[in-house]
């Protein structure tokens, strides 16, 4: 496998981003970004310096404060902020509340997207996101787009939240998938260029698979 490929999976809330992603870089040796993770970071900084975050403008001014680093290792993926681990603070109800508004904010994608891209650098690496394959990295050659129906993905997040409500947890990841699909600024959608994977009715085994297959193809 060439390493400078680039490999970009984008879709909903819940439709199994993460493991798809982490488990592709093990198999082919690749690095691993959380894009999702570098919101929730900012959101989880401007929460705890009492930044309200339906203040645009608020929101804007701070946010670019905060240092925030992502370690790549798929095994063991981190996030940092001014270099304190807040891998698991970033996954708390209170973000998830408030991560969808904080990223419609233009001024949080612009920064982040610069860091984005640094991390990707010279490629060799599985890059998660809503506009991974749209905006951040459109030339990558894998571009995939998952989804997976409703009632599954509140379910898988529901069990990896250690059995959180299912219908809350249905509810709050259709208000962010209806916030993140309806922002002016990169909005999620599927990019030019994606193959579209729906894993309802798939194991992880098999979308991990089917995106390996696809790599391997475009293997120049
Ligand atoms: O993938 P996730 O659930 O951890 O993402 C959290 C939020 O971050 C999601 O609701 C929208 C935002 N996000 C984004 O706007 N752009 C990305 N590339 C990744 C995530």
């Amino acid at each position: 496998m060439t390493s400078s490929l680039v490999i970009a999976v984008d879709g909903t809330s819940g439709s199994g981003k993460s493991s798809t992603s982490r488990g592709v870089a093990e198999r082919l040796g690749l690095r691993y970004l959380d894009t999702g993770a570098m919101f929730r970071a900012m959101t989880w900084w401007l929460l705890s310096e009492g930044v309200d975050v339906h203040d645009v403008a608020a929101v804007a001014a701070a946010s670019s404060r905060p240092r925030i680093e992502s370690g790549t290792d798929p095994l063991a993926p981190t996030i940092t902020v001014d270099g304190r681990d807040v891998s698991v603070e970033v996954r708390s109800a209170d973000v998830n509340a408030a991560v969808s508004p904080v990223s419609a904010v233009p001024e949080v994608r612009a920064r982040l997207l610069d860091l984005q891209r640094e991390a990707i650098g010279d490629g060799g690496i599985v890059v998660e996101g809503r506009d991974i394959g749209s905006v951040v990295w459109p030339q990558a050659e894998v571009k995939v787009y998952l989804s997976a129906d409703p009632d599954a993905r509140a379910e898988r997040r529901a069990a990896e939240e250690g059995g959180a409500d299912l219908a809350s947890t249905q509810q709050s990841l259709l208000e962010r998938d209806r916030i993140d699909s309806g922002r002016a600024t990169a909005p999620l959608t599927m990019a030019d260029g994606a193959v579209h994977v729906d894993s309802t009715h798939l194991t992880l085994d098999e979308v991990i698979e089917t995106i390996v297959g696809l790599a391997t193809s475009a293997r120049p």
